[in-house]
C-alpha cells in the first residue's frame, strides 16, 4: 500500500512538471524547464562552458504585442540539451528612468561569448528605447565574470560612426542627389540602397544595429553581425580584442537583400549563415548563404527548407536565431529558430531541427520529435 502511495506521488510530481526530464526534442511544443515552465529565452543563442550548455534569450512578458518589452535576458543551463535549469535573469532591466535599460525598453536577440584574454563573458543585444518603437536601432553591451551573470550593462550605441565600410567603393562615398527623391522599394531605390544610400545617411551618427548575432572566428577575433541600413544590408563589424567595442573595421554583406535573423556556423572550410527575410513576427522563406572567409564575399544559396511548399514558405513556421554545434561531434549542427507568438511572446515556441546536408549545402527538414545525436 505504502509502495502504491509512493509510486502515485512520484507519478503526480512528474505530471505536475516539478521535475522535468525531457528525452527528445519536440519542435513547436511547450519546452518545460526544471520548474515545469516553458523556456523563456527567445531569439537566443547557446554558449558551451566547462561541459555545460548555457542558453541565453529574451525573457518576455506574457502580454500582447503592444507591450514588446521584456524582463531582460534569461539564462538556462543543461548538460544534455534536453533538460534545462532556469538560472534566472543574466541581465535585468534597470529600475531607473535615467537608464537606457529601464523597463519598457526592448532587448532582442542577446548573444554571449567568452573572451579568453580577459576571462570575461560578453553579451551584446539589440536595444530599442522605451516608447520609441524600433527607431533607435542600437546595440547594447554587458559584461560578467560569471557566465550566469549578473551581467553589468555598459552602454548602447550605433556602431562605426564616422567610418566607411572596408568593402565600400570610393564612388559610393560621394552623395548622390538623385537618390534622395526615389520611391521606396522602386528598383532605382533598391539600387541606390545597394550603392550606399543609408550608409552615407548614417555615417555621422553610426550605422543601425537591429537583428544581430555574434561570431567568434577560429583566430579568436569576434564579429558583431547586425541588420543595418533599414534592415536592407547586414554589417559584419569586428570587435576589439576585449569584445567590448568595435574596431571600426566592418563589411557590408548581401547589400540591399533584406536579411534578418543571422545565425552563423563553420563546417569543413566554409562559413554558413541562415537568415530570414524581413516580415516582422510573421515567418517567411528562410535563406542560406556561404563564404570562404567570415568577412565575405557571401553567396546566397537559396531556401534551406526541404518540406512542403507551405512549410518552405515559412521555414516550418520559424525564424532563425542560432546554430548550435553539438559537443563531441565535429560536424553536427542544430538549427535553432523561433516560432513567434506576438500576442504572447513568452509563449513563442522553439524550433530546433538537425542540420542535414545536400550536396554540401545545409538543409533542414521538419521532424515533430527527434533524438539528439548520440555523442559517441
Ligand atoms: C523581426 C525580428 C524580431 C523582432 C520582430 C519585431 O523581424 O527578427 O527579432 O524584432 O521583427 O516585429
Amino acid at each position: 500500500m505504502k509502495k502504491v502511495f509512493l509510486l502515485s506521488l512520484i507519478f503526480l510530481i512528474g505530471m505536475s512538471g516539478v521535475s522535468q526530464n525531457n528525452s527528445s526534442i519536440k519542435p513547436g511544443e511547450i519546452w518545460p524547464d526544471n520548474e515545469g515552465k516553458h523556456i523563456n529565452a527567445h531569439g537566443g543563442g547557446i554558449l558551451l562552458n566547462d561541459g555545460t550548455y548555457y542558453w541565453f534569450g529574451e525573457s518576455r512578458l506574457s502580454r500582447g504585442e503592444k507591450d514588446r518589452t521584456n524582463y531582460g535576458v534569461g539564462c538556462y543551463s543543461s548538460k544534455d540539451l534536453l533538460s534545462w535549469k532556469n538560472e534566472g535573469l543574466a541581465l535585468k532591466v534597470i529600475n531607473d528612468t535615467s537608464s537606457l535599460l529601464q523597463p519598457g525598453c526592448v532587448i532582442e536577440r542577446p548573444k554571449v561569448i567568452f573572451n579568453k584574454k580577459t576571462g570575461k563573458f560578453v553579451m551584446w543585444f539589440h536595444h530599442e528605447l522605451k516608447g520609441q518603437g524600433y527607431r533607435a536601432a542600437l546595440t547594447g553591451v554587458a559584461v560578467s565574470d560569471k557566465i550566469t551573470g549578473p551581467f553589468k550593462y555598459l552602454r548602447s550605441l550605433r556602431p562605426n560612426a564616422g567610418i566607411w565600410p572596408v568593402n565600400f567603393p570610393e564612388e559610393f562615398k560621394v552623395p548622390n542627389p538623385e537618390a534622395s527623391g526615389l520611391k521606396s522599394w522602386s528598383d532605382e531605390w533598391v539600387q541606390a540602397v545597394k550603392e550606399g544610400l543609408f550608409v552615407r545617411r548614417d555615417f555621422t551618427g553610426g550605422q543601425m544595429a537591429r537583428d544581430m548575432t555574434l561570431y567568434v572566428d577560429r583566430d579568436g577575433k569576434a564579429y558583431h553581425i547586425h541588420s543595418a541600413e533599414e534592415n536592407m544590408t547586414l554589417h559584419f563589424s569586428e570587435l576589439t580584442d576585449d569584445y567590448l567595442d568595435f574596431t571600426g573595421r566592418y563589411y557590408r554583406v548581401l547589400p540591399g537583400e533584406s536579411n534578418e535573423a543571422p545565425a552563423i556556423f563553420y563546417s569543413k572550410g566554409k562559413y554558413f549563415m541562415f537568415t530570414s527575410g524581413t516580415t516582422g513576427w510573421k515567418p517567411n522563406p528562410g535563406r542560406i548563404s556561404y563564404a570562404n572567409k567570415i568577412t565575405g564575399e557571401w553567396t546566397a544559396l537559396g531556401n534551406p527548407c526541404r518540406g512542403t511548399g507551405d512549410e518552405n514558405k515559412t521555414t516550418f513556421g520559424s525564424q532563425s536565431t542560432f546554430v548550435l554545434q553539438v559537443q563531441g561531434k565535429k560536424n553536427k549542427f542544430i538549427y535553432m529558430g523561433d516560432r513567434w507568438i506576438p500576442e504572447n511572446l513568452a509563449d513563442s515556441r522553439h524550433i530546433w531541427l538537425p542540420v542535414e546536408w545536400e550536396n554540401g549545402m545545409p538543409v533542414i527538414k521538419w521532424n515533430p520529435e527527434w533524438h539528439l545525436y548520440k555523442t559517441k
